[in-house]
């Protein structure tokens, strides 16, 4: 049961994989950021140091004082901070570790003291993690209560012993209380469903949100594999693990379906079967590296992209069926790292029982300093009205110091007072413009703040961006921004189900695909798109207004905002980094002003 307490002002901290702080005050969360943004590192794995001393500063300018802080993982293992494989492994090493060197040792009960001592002197692991790990014997690597120990201590010497009051909340109950109270809708007769990789020993959970609104955990698993299989297969296709899943999914809809269900059949479908509405082992073995290794063998890439996701879906389909006919929910809330793969939660949302499928904004573990801020605060807290929570774009570089850098540029010139008119003629015209403007966005899509637009009709586009900035696998489609109140006439949306976020996944309308084509997937024609509120983000919203009324087409194709391998850029010296290194020609900061890069083309 979820208990509800009248904390003033409470500090989030999210401890691992895309580490990340938040602030919330009377209820409200007024910062979100993520440690990447800090460090330039993506999914920064670790102490978010950096975005916990922006949360401080920030409550002090305020002056408010931070009542609690809580992290939101009790069982993390010291081990996977002093080793944050993330942060370096090449893929060759990701199948050591899973493979012969690291685990399958474990699994076999051989010693893999070898293994670890060669960690220990890898120069590799240089980023600096803030805890004192190093200083910590081996004997704790596995030690939690030590592990809550380092962490609560250095807080507490972090904020000058000012935040005495420190707790550490489960995991699964911190990405429930994100799912449901920062939604704007607070459903009542709802299931809240978390899927993950792991977090506090499961990875599966069921919540059910009665007539009176009282929560409770109905079911847990540990069992539920998915994740697993699925970072598992991203390595076996030579993909980054805890990152690249989303080119998996990408890549599944070019496979035939028939040899999809083929790699299905024979290699997935018997790992787990869903048992009441739990998700659990059904043969899975013990070794599910080298069963998946030795099973694709001679597969084709696609087919086991293909393979991997039915098998994703197929799980999902009947855990939500099995929750819907035991308890009479036709309302759903999603949360944690699976619920970032949007071509499930577009099968989700089309399954007939369901009545309103609710995604927030990346659910893997970034979203977990809020949502222990929700935990904390429950009802009494707000939902998000949007999700530019990070930091300014002038944070750190006033705009005066702006305009002298752009001046001192030979190849750059500026012009000022821009208008969303010109900058719709720009796009119209089959230009691709970069724009920066207010508070970047929580959370892995960019949705407008710090986003690469173009002209969603105009399908040579894509090679266009893919050469001045993105380097994207040539598989991988571009999003969609597109005018909430227009949406319907490109978009199967039947059942008024919203994405504002980029998290669901929709079919496009036959005859209107074509003028909003390079912002959909090119093989099954689907989108992922930011459903726009007008009162979400104005400013942008008043861009593809203008770009309807040139063309008659209420979307932008939006991608990120970043360098190939690096997170969205941050602030405007990394907005700048990210345009002088690109072949990005025009770049619009804050609304105001278009920087334009001299003999581009
Ligand atoms: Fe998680």
């Amino acid at each position: 049961m979820i208990k509800i307490n009248k904390t003033n002002c409470v500090l989030g901290i999210n401890v691992s994989h895309n580490a990340s702080a938040s602030l919330m005050h009377k209820g409200e969360i007024l910062i979100c950021l993520q440690e990447e943004r800090l460090t330039n590192k993506k999914n920064f794995f670790g102490y978010p140091k950096k975005s916990i001393d922006y949360c401080i500063n920030f409550a002090k300018k305020k002056s408010f004082k931070i009542d609690k802080a809580v992290f939101t993982t009790q069982k993390l293992p010291i081990f996977n901070l002093k080793y944050p494989v993330s942060h370096y492994f090449t893929i060759k090493d990701f199948h050591d570790y899973f493979g012969d060197k690291y685990f399958g040792k474990k699994i076999k009960k051989l010693s893999i003291k070898n293994y670890i001592n060669k960690l220990k002197k890898d120069k590799r692991n240089s980023q600096d993690l803030y805890l004192p790990l190093k200083k910590v014997s081996e004997k704790y690597d596995f030690d939690f209560k030590k592990n809550r120990q380092l962490q609560a201590d250095f807080l507490f010497k972090q904020s000058k012993g000012n935040i005495k009051n420190i707790k550490f909340y489960d995991h699964h109950s911190c990405h429930v209380a994100y799912a449901y109270f920062s939604a704007k809708k607070r459903l009542k007769d709802s299931a809240i469903i978390t899927l993950d990789s792991e977090g506090d020993g499961l990875n599966q959970t069921v919540w059910i949100v009665d007539k009176r609104k009282k929560i409770r955990k109905v079911s847990e698993s540990s069992q539920c594999d998915i994740a697993r299989a699925y970072k598992l297969t991203t390595l076996l296709l030579k993909m980054k693990p805890d990152e690249h899943e989303y080119k998996v999914m990408g890549l599944a809809p070019y496979a035939k379906n028939k040899y999809s269900v083929n790699v299905y059949e024979k290699v997935y479908k018997n790992l787990l079967q869903v048992k009441d509405t739990k998700i659990i082992h059904k043969l899975r073995p013990k070794d599910l590296y080298k069963h998946l290794i030795d099973n694709t063998t001679g597969e084709r890439f696609d087919n086991i992209a293909g393979g991997v996701q039915i098998f994703v879906e197929e799980l999902v389909k009947k855990l939500f069926l099995n929750i819907y006919k035991k308890y009479k929910v036709k309302n759903f809330y999603l949360s944690g790292g699976v619920s970032m793969n949007i071509k499930m939660n577009k099968i989700i949302k089309d399954l007939p029982f369901v009545k309103n499928l609710i995604v927030q904004p990346s659910g893997g573990d970034e979203s977990l300093s809020m949502g222990g801020c929700f935990l904390e605060s429950g009802f009494n807290s707000k939902p998000l009205n949007n999700i530019y929570l990070g930091r300014d774009l002038f944070d750190d570089f006033s705009e005066k110091k702006f305009l002298n850098y752009i001046k001192r540029k030979k190849n750059l010139k500026i012009k000022s007072n821009y208008s969303h008119k010109n900058i719709a003629n720009l796009l119209s015209k089959g230009n691709v413009v970069a724009v920066a403007r207010g508070r970047e966005e929580f959370g892995a899509r960019a949705l407008g703040n710090r986003s690469i637009l173009a002209d969603p009709s105009n399908i040579k586009i894509v090679q266009k961006i893919n050469e001045q900035i993105k380097n994207r696998d040539f598989w991988m489609p571009f999003a969609l921004s597109i005018l909430k109140e227009k949406h319907k006439k490109f978009l199967k949306n039947k059942k008024n189900i919203s994405s504002e976020y980029m998290t669901i996944g929709y079919d496009t309308i036959e005859n209107k695909h074509n003028l909003i084509e390079a912002g959909t997937h090119r093989y099954d024609k689907s989108v992922r798109p930011q459903i726009l509120e007008k009162n979400a983000n104005k400013n942008y919203h008043k861009l593809i207004v203008e770009f309807y009324k040139k063309k008659k087409i209420p979307a932008l194709l939006n991608t990120s905002l970043n360098l190939h391998g690096y997170p969205i850029a941050s602030t405007i010296k990394e907005v700048l980094n990210t345009f002088q290194n690109s072949g990005l020609k025009f770049l619009y900061v804050n609304d105001k002003f278009l920087v334009e890069k001299k003999n581009e083309k």
